[in-house]
C-alpha cells in the first residue's frame, strides 16, 4: 500500500471499536502514527495491539471526550510521545437504547439528552479545541467529523438526541472549514449509513434486513467502507475537499 500518510500523526476518538478502529488501522497502514482515544481503555489497547502487530505505530489512551480536561491531558501525552497532531478524526459516538429501543422524546431523561450531546457533539469541539491550534501553527491539518445519514432524515431506531448531534456536527464542519481553511486545514464530515458494528448490532435483525432491501447497493456498509473515505479526505490528494458531507451509505436515504 502507498504510504500516503507517512510522517503524519493522527488522533482517532472512539478508536477502540467499529468504524474508529477501522479508520485507525487504515491510517496506520498508510504510514501515520495513530493515537487511539477511547473511554474504554482496554478496547483502545486492543486496537493499538492490532496496529502494532501489523507493523504500524499506535498508542492507546483512555479518555472520555465529553470531559475537556481529559482531552487536554491526553493531548499533552500525545505531544510528548508522538509529536504534533496533523489529523483529527472525531468519531466517538453513542446512541443509547433501552431493551433495544430508543427512548421517545416524550419520556427521554434530560440527563440522557445531555450525555449524548456531550459525547457526540461537544466531544468533537473538545478535539478541535485541543488539537486545532497546533495545526494552525504548522499550516496544515485535516479534520473529519463522524456524522450520520440520521442527521438529514428520520430514522426510527435512534432517539432525538442522536440526529440532533449528528446535524450539529455538520454545522460544526461547515463553520470550521471556513474558519480554519485559511490556515491550511480541511474539515469534512462523513455520513455513514447502516454500518455493521457493535453499535448497530443491538437491534432486531429484521431491522437490518429491511435496511438492506432499502439500500440501492443491497448490503450493509463495513467499517472499511467508511475508513476508505476518511483516508482520502485526510490525504494530500483530498486536501482541497473541505466543508463537505460525504455519505458512505450505499445510497440508503439518498438526499
Ligand atoms: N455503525 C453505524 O451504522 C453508524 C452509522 C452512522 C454513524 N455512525 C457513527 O460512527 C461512529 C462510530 O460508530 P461505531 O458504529 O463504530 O460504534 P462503536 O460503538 O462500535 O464504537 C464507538 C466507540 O466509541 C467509544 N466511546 C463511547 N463514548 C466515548 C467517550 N465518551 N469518549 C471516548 N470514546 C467513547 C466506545 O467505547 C467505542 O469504542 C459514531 O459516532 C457513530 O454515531 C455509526
Amino acid at each position: 500500500m502507498t504510504k500516503t500518510h507517512a510522517n503524519r500523526i493522527a488522533v482517532v476518538t472512539g478508536g477502540g471499536s467499529g468504524i474508529g478502529r477501522a479508520i485507525a488501522q487504515a491510517l496506520a497502514e498508510a504510514g501515520a502514527a495513530v493515537a487511539i482515544l477511547d473511554a474504554n481503555g482496554n478496547a483502545a489497547e486492543d486496537t493499538a495491539g492490532l496496529i502494532a502487530g501489523a507493523g504500524g505505530k499506535a498508542m492507546a489512551l483512555t479518555c472520555d471526550v465529553a470531559v475537556f480536561e481529559a482531552v487536554e491531558s491526553v493531548g499533552r501525552e500525545i505531544a510528548v510521545a508522538l509529536g504534533p497532531v496533523d489529523i483529527l478524526i472525531n468519531n466517538a459516538g453513542i446512541s443509547p437504547k433501552h431493551q433495544g429501543q430508543p427512548a421517545s422524546v416524550l419520556t427521554m431523561d434530560p440527563a440522557e439528552w445531555q450525555q449524548v450531546l456531550g459525547v457526540n457533539l461537544t466531544g468533537a469541539f473538545h478535539g478541535v479545541r485541543v488539537f486545532g491550534a497546533g495545526m494552525v501553527r504548522r499550516g496544515w491539518g485535516s479534520i473529519v467529523n463522524q456524522s450520520s445519514v440520521a442527521a438529514k432524515t428520520h430514522i426510527e431506531f435512534v432517539g432525538v438526541h442522536y440526529p440532533a448531534t449528528k446535524a450539529g456536527l455538520i454545522g460544526l464542519t461547515k463553520h470550521l472549514a471556513g474558519e480554519l481553511g485559511p490556515s491550511g486545514i480541511n474539515v469534512n464530515a462523513l455520513a455513514p449509513g447502516r454500518i455493521d458494528t457493535p453499535l448497530m448490532r443491538g437491534v432486531d435483525p429484521a431491522v437490518n434486513e429491511a435496511i438492506v432491501l432499502d439500500t440501492p447497493m443491497r448490503r450493509l456498509g463495513t467499517p472499511g467502507d467508511v475508513a476508505a473515505a476518511a483516508l482520502f479526505l485526510t490525504s494530500e490528494a483530498g486536501h482541497f475537499v473541505t466543508g463537505q458531507v460525504v455519505d458512505v451509505a450505499g445510497g440508503w436515504k439518498l438526499t
